[in-house]
């Protein structure tokens, strides 16, 4: 609303927004936005039962009542914008069945790095196979997070940061465990390489764990701690994952930084990838939204449809499991600093036929006893990865693991 009194501009869209009603759950409510407070309400039916209304905006948030309004919005012919990831994420199949099958636009580039658009970017490449992967910063909370560690802040005070500058959702593990990321790489991926995947069947690590001797470790070995979602097309399917990564100090994602967000689109044949950098939340979200409401629109006017095709994971396009994925890692540990104690580690993943490729200790990271030791090592395969750390975790002076993925 703040948006369109500021700044929207029919001259430039050749659109009209008439803005018919606000549909909220607390009237009382003080808001500091200028409105004419005769539209306002707390009454759905107020949108939904006019026939003169012609495109609803649900601006909620989560599942319901946000995906029954997103229906039979449909089912009434309005057509809808959205920036709601998790109803997508979780009912985008059902959803964008409906609005094809009663020839109605979803407009829905602010659910993901509004501003970059890149929903648009990958709709319009006219190929589901020209695409090997795309890799994103899509969550700014925890790269600011991850961005302020790197200028020394702890992890909580960098949260309690995030929060005062409203970058972080209410529930702080939406961002941090990697959910709100999980998300959103359902929605990349089904418009990428056209399967839908239930976000909650996506492999997710979130940034909780990582501190700032991982951070100093990484750079030691040459790379940054950013938190990516990962979609990858391979011989044996499509990989899904988001977790903190290791990635080189020369990748155009390494230098996004604070709230920022990002996507490399990797095309086959090409080493360099496309990479399209801004930010998702607050006013470049706001102008997404306004954005789409008049692309809605000018279809509407011309009677237009222009929906992605969202199938379910088929056959030809099977999404694989965690236990099949090959990365190399930095594994982080937690050691008792007592002579060896690398030796033993280094003698177990040496048994499950891991390939060591760099080592890190700074002494002066030692507190009391305990002391971080990094190992990088090559890719081995998960399961290896898994069985050898579980042999690690079993030795009396290794107090704790954290295993994060490099991308090279
Ligand atoms: N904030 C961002 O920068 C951003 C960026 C990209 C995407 N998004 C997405 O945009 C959506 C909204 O996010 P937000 O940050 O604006 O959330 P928010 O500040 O919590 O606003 C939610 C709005 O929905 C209204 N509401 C809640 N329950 C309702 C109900 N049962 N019936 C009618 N109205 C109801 C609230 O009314 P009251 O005002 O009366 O509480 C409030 O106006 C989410 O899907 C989010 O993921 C947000």
């Amino acid at each position: 609303v703040d948006y369109i009194n500021r700044l929207y501009d029919k001259d430039k869209t050749g659109v009209e927004i008439n803005l018919e009603r606000i549909v909220v759950k607390d009237l009382l409510k003080s808001r500091d936005v200028s409105f004419d407070e005769e539209k306002i309400s707390d009454d759905r039916d107020d949108i939904l039962r006019r026939d003169d209304i012609d495109i609803v905006v649900e601006l909620i948030g989560g599942y319901e009542p946000s995906l029954s309004i997103i229906l039979e919005s449909i089912e009434r012919g309005k057509d809808v914008v959205t920036a709601n990831k998790a109803v997508l994420a979780k009912y985008g199949y059902e959803i964008f069945s409906k609005a094809r099958r009663l020839r109605r636009n979803i407009g829905f580039q602010a659910s993901v790095c509004g501003e970059m658009r890149v929903l648009d970017i990958l709709f319009n490449i006219p190929s589901f196979k020209d695409v090997e992967a795309i890799l994103g910063i899509v969550n700014g909370t925890s790269n600011y997070i991850l961005s302020r560690m790197e200028d020394g802040e702890s992890y909580y005070d960098a949260l309690e940061e995030a929060y005062e500058k409203g970058y972080a959702e209410r529930d702080p593990s939406l961002d941090v465990e990697g959910i709100d990321a999980a998300q959103k790489l359902s929605l990349l991926s089904s418009i990428v390489f056209g399967i839908f995947l239930d976000f909650e069947g996506i492999s997710r690590e979130g940034i909780s764990r990582v501190t700032k001797s991982d951070i100093k470790y990484a750079k030691t070995f040459g790379y940054v701690i950013r938190p990516l979602a990962i979609a990858k097309r391979r011989s044996e399917g499509i990989e899904l994952r988001v977790h903190p990564t290791l990635v080189p100090e020369t990748h155009p994602l390494a230098a996004v930084r604070d709230e920022n967000n990002a996507l490399s689109i990797y095309f086959y044949g090409r080493k360099e990838p496309l990479t399209v950098i801004g930010k998702g939340a607050g006013e470049p979200a706001a102008r997404s939204i306004v954005a789409d409401i008049v692309d809605v629109a000018r279809k509407r006017s011309r009677g237009l449809l222009n929906l992605p095709r969202i199938e379910y994971s088929s056959e030809k396009s099977r999404v694989m499991s965690v236990e099949e994925f090959e990365t190399p890692y930095c594994l982080r540990f937690f050691v008792e600093d007592k002579p060896g104690t690398l030796g033993n580690i280094a003698l177990i993943l040496g048994n499950y036929g891991i390939n060591i490729s760099g080592v890190a200790q700074v002494p002066e990271d030692k507190v009391g006893d305990i002391m971080p030791l990094a190992i990088k090592v090559d890719s081995a395969g998960d399961e290896a990865i898994y069985k050898a750390l579980k042999e690690i975790r079993r030795l009396d002076r290794v107090k704790e693991i954290l295993p994060i993925r490099i991308y090279e």
